[in-house]
């Protein structure tokens, strides 16, 4: 499941994952966490050091993939919250863009697919993974992958309210402004772009709920035979 931030990609993907019995990755977590270290190192996103301490947080992380209980952890501890707090958010497109980062990352997220589909530790339900790059460089033989779209002002609507509740300051101006700045980012970065794979079905949920995204998503699924 790929597509730019305020998309509904968090919530359809988790509840698509619960709705089949899958697991759940959100690579995004895993870039905001790698994010969280190098700022907590005394670097911004953009210093030449941020790449070696963000490739070394690297094997610090480790994302729980329940995804009733999805959890991103520090060095044993949950930075779930402090991920999506304005400094990491604010630096993490310069992070993700880092061709180390973006290596080690998804080499990392790579063996979490093969763990879910049957791979190392063999349980087997699949896994439901979202992010920029999952379908077109992370797992290019998907079974499914589908990239959601919504125009700029809805996105930064949703991302408003739900910043607002989680405590933190949704003013509309500041969070349209901060996604036009992280998709202007995130799509023009060398290494991997955010771009819907070729085979990507494309969703436009600007006119969509939540509800009837997922029941499009299911109904693929099953018509797929993903799920019996
Ligand atoms: O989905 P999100 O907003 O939490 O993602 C945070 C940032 O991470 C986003 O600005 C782009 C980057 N990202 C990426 O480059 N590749 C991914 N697979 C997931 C996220």
């Amino acid at each position: 499941m790929d597509g730019p931030s305020g998309t509904g990609k968090s919530t359809v993907s988790r509840r698509l994952a619960i709705a089949c019995g899958a697991a759940y990755l959100d690579t995004g977590a895993m870039y905001r966490t790698v994010t969280l270290a190098v700022l907590r190192a005394g670097f911004e996103g953009d210093n030449p050091k941020a790449e070696d301490v963000a490739v070394a947080a690297v094997a610090d992380i480790r994302s729980v993939t329940d995804p009733t209980a999805p959890a991103i952890l520090l060095d044993g501890e949950d930075v779930e919250s402090e991920i999506r707090g304005p400094e990491v958010t604010a630096a993490v497109s310069a992070v993700s863009a880092l061709p180390a980062v973006r290596e080690a990352l998804v080499e990392r997220q790579r063996t979490l697919i093969a763990d879910a589909t049957g791979g190392t530790q063999g349980s087997s339900g699949g896994i439901v993974v979202e992010g920029r790059d999952i379908g077109s460089v992370v797992c290019p033989d998907a079974p499914l992958k589908v990239y959601l779209t919504a125009s700029e002002e809805v996105r930064a609507a949703r991302r408003g309210a739900q910043d607002r509740k989680a405590g933190r300051d949704g003013d509309l101006a500041t969070v349209l402004a901060d996604v036009r700045r992280r998709d202007q980012l995130d799509s023009t970065r060398k290494t991997s772009p955010l771009h819907a794979a070729p085979d990507a079905l494309v969703v436009d949920t600007d006119d969509l709920s939540v509800d009837d995204v997922l029941a499009e998503l299911l109904h693929l699924v099953h018509d797929r035979g993903l799920v019996s």
